[in-house]
């Protein structure tokens, strides 16, 4: 009985962490990610707008996989597909290349 329920739970926690490898690590802006271009309040902004505006034709990048040359021009050519203003373009960019941890 309870080596069942354990294989059960060991089981459960396997799916999540492959669900959870699966989708793409998208990080939470922190002060350290706020710099004289962009504040809190964009970041978080761009955040949501990325999750609500860019998932519906295709599952999200991760904002560390192209550089900022790269995220302008995938942007822009995205911009007509998702429908978004010019100013929710400017946050999601904003919150896609001011991770801390990218490369470049
Ligand atoms: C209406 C559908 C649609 C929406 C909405 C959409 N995309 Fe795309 N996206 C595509 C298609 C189709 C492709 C692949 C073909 C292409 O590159 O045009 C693509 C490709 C991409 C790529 C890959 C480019 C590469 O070099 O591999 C990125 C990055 C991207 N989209 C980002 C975004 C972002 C950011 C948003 C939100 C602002 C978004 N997409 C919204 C349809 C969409």
């Amino acid at each position: 009985m309870k080596k069942s329920k354990s294989i059960i739970l060991i089981s459960a926690a396997l799916v999540v962490l492959t669900i959870a490898a699966c989708s793409p690590k998208l990080y939470e802006p922190t002060s350290v990610n706020v710099s004289s271009d962009a504040t809190m309040e964009q970041l978080k902004e761009g955040k949501s707008l990325y999750i609500a505006n860019c998932n519906r034709c295709h599952s999200l990048f991760n904002p560390k996989r192209f550089s900022r040359e790269e995220w302008t021009k995938n942007l822009n050519k995205m911009q007509p597909k998702a429908k978004i203003s010019e100013m929710q373009k400017a946050a999601i960019y904003s919150y896609l290349t001011h991770n801390a941890n990218r490369k470049k």
